[in-house]
C-alpha cells in the first residue's frame, strides 16, 4: 500500500476516533459515532450503516458497536428511525421532543418518526464478510439479525402495502437526498400559505444549519416549512403508518431508497443462509427479486432514465428529473444490456455527469442543477460508492464498465484526499492552492468512513 494511502488511513480513522461518543441509553452504554461535532450531533440511521463499514476495517468492536446501538432506537412496529437523538443536546434542529415518539420506542429513547434508506442489512453483511473474529461475528449476528427482520418486515407491510415491489417513502428526508430536485414538483403541491405561521416561525426561529454556512450550500427556507409541515401531519395522525402512507401530500417510490432495498434483502438473505435459516432467507431472496423486476421497469424510453414514481394521495406518475439516483439501479442488479449501455454513456457526458469531480448530484446540464446547493449539483461519497458498487456488479459485462467502476474510485479518492472529509463537494471546481471544494460541513465521519473502503477496494 501506498505510504499517502496509509496516511489517508489515519487521517480517516483519527476523525471517527474523535466523532464517537458513549452515550446511557436504556440504562446501557453504546459507543456510537457522529457524523459531525459540528451540526449533526445525533446518529444518523444510513450514515452509520456507512461509518460501520469503514470501522470494521480497523475496530471490528466498533463496527459492530456502531449497528447495535442503532437497534436500540428501533420502534416496537419494527421502524429503524432516521435519527436517534442523544441526550442533552440541543444543537441540532429539528429537537428530539418536536416528533412525539416516545411511546413508539422502548424506555422513552427519543427518536425522529421516519426512516432513511435501508443500508443497516447491507452493513450487516460488509461487517461479517470483513470481520474475523468468528465467535464474536456469531453473537453479533444473533444479537442483530432480529432487528433487521423486523425492520424489513415493517418496510414492506406498510410500505408496499399494495405489494408491488417499490417501497413509498414519505418525507424528502427518507430519501436522505433531502433537497434534491427529484422531489420539486410532489413539494410544490404544498401550498406555502396553507402551512402555519407557527410552523414558519419555529423554522426561522430555530434552524440552525443555515447559520453555521453561507445559506446557498443549504436547502432553502421553502423547502424547511415543508419538511417541518410534514412532520406535523404525521404527529397528527398519531404516526398511524397505515393512514401516513394513504394521506400524506408527499410519497414517492424512490429509485435511490428502492435499489438499496434490493440490495439489503440479498444481503439479509445471504447472511440468514449463512447462519441456516433458509426458509428466511429464500422469503427476502423473493422480495430482492420481486423490487429488481420493478427497478427495472421504471426505465423511461423517452427520458433514458430510471425515474421515480409519484404515489401521493392515488397518483401514479413517473418524475423524471436527471439526478445521479439513475444510477442506482445498477447495484441492484436490475440493468439490462441496453439500460447499462445508455447510463455509461450518461456517465462519461462532460455535460452531464462526467463533471470536475463526478458524480454530481444533478446532472450539469439539468435547469435544475445547482453548483453549491446540498444534493442540487454537489457531489457526495455515499452516492459515488453506490454507483462504483454498481458498476462493479456489471464489470464482467463490458471492459468499459470495469474501467468507469475504477476511474470513480480514484477520483473519489483524490476529491477527498484533495479537500479532507468534507460533506458533501463542488462537483465542478478545481482545487486549488488555498481553495477547498468541500461543503456543508468538515470532518465529516461518513466521508472519512467511505475513503477507508474505498482505499481497501483498491487494495
Ligand atoms: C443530511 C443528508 C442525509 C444525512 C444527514 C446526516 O440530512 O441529506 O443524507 O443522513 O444529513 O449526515
Amino acid at each position: 500500500m501506498m505510504q499517502t494511502y496509509l496516511e489517508l488511513l489515519n487521517q480517516a480513522k483519527a476523525i471517527l476516533q474523535r466523532n464517537t461518543i458513549t452515550v446511557t441509553v436504556d440504562g446501557k452504554p453504546y459507543e456510537r459515532t457522529i457524523p459531525s461535532k459540528d451540526y449533526y450531533v445525533h446518529e444518523w440511521l444510513w450514515d452509520s450503516a456507512g461509518i460501520a463499514m469503514g470501522l470494521v476495517h480497523f475496530n471490528e468492536e466498533a463496527a459492530f458497536n456502531e449497528l447495535l446501538s442503532l437497534t436500540a432506537g428501533q420502534w416496537n412496529n419494527g421502524l429503524m428511525p432516521h435519527i436517534i437523538y442523544n441526550p442533552g443536546e440541543s444543537r441540532y434542529y429539528p429537537p428530539a421532543d418536536q416528533w412525539q415518539t416516545t411511546s413508539f420506542t422502548r424506555n422513552g429513547i427519543k427518536t425522529s418518526g421516519i426512516t432513511d434508506p435501508p443500508l443497516l442489512a447491507i452493513s450487516a453483511e460488509y461487517i461479517c464478510n470483513h470481520a474475523s473474529d468468528e465467535k464474536k461475528k456469531r453473537d453479533f449476528i444473533n444479537n442483530i439479525l432480529p432487528s433487521i427482520m423486523a425492520y424489513h418486515n415493517y418496510l414492506k407491510r406498510y410500505r408496499d402495502p399494495e405489494d408491488c415491489g417499490l417501497l413509498t417513502i414519505v418525507h424528502p428526508w427518507e430519501s436522505g437526498t433531502d433537497d434534491s430536485p427529484r422531489w420539486d414538483s410532489i413539494l410544490k403541491r404544498i401550498d406555502l400559505n396553507t402551512i402555519p405561521t407557527n410552523i414558519k416561525a419555529d423554522v426561522d426561529l430555530h434552524r440552525k444549519d443555515s447559520r453555521h454556512h453561507i445559506s446557498q450550500e443549504r436547502p432553502t427556507e421553502d423547502d424547511y416549512y415543508r419538511y417541518i409541515y410534514l412532520i406535523e401531519l404525521f404527529k397528527d395522525l398519531a404516526w398511524d403508518y397505515t393512514k401516513i402512507v394513504q394521506e400524506t401530500p408527499f410519497a414517492a417510490k424512490d429509485i435511490l431508497f428502492n435499489a438499496i432495498w434490493e440490495r439489503a434483502n440479498e444481503a439479509l438473505a445471504a447472511l440468514l443462509h449463512t447462519y441456516g435459516k433458509q426458509e428466511e432467507a429464500n422469503n427476502y431472496q423473493r422480495w430482492a427479486e420481486q423490487t429488481r423486476k420493478a427497478l427495472t421497469n421504471t426505465w423511461s424510453e423517452e427520458h433514458n432514465q430510471y425515474c421515480d414514481i409519484d404515489v401521493t394521495q392515488g397518483r401514479h406518475q413517473a418524475i423524471a428529473v436527471p439526478t445521479n439516483a439513475m444510477f442506482m439501479p445498477l447495484s441492484a442488479g436490475a440493468v439490462t444490456d441496453k439500460q447499462l449501455d445508455i447510463l455509461l454513456h450518461r456517465l462519461s457526458l462532460a455535460d452531464e455527469f462526467d463533471t470536475e469531480y463526478p458524480v454530481p448530484s444533478t446532472a450539469l446540464n439539468s435547469q435544475y442543477f445547482d453548483k453549491e446547493r446540498y444534493w442540487r449539483g454537489p457531489t457526495w461519497p455515499i452516492t459515488n460508492l453506490f454507483i462504483i458498487d454498481g458498476l462493479q456488479r456489471y464489470k464482467t459485462r463490458h471492459k468499459n464498465v470495469a474501467q468507469r467502476a475504477n476511474f470513480l474510485t480514484i477520483k473519489t479518492i483524490q476529491m477527498i484526499r484533495d479537500n479532507g472529509c468534507w460533506e458533501y463537494f463542488d462537483s465542478t471546481d478545481h482545487v486549488t492552492e488555498g481553495n477547498t471544494i468541500g461543503r456543508g460541513f468538515s470532518s465529516f465521519s461518513w466521508t472519512a468512513a467511505i475513503l477507508i473502503q474505498l482505499i481497501h477496494m483498491t487494495e
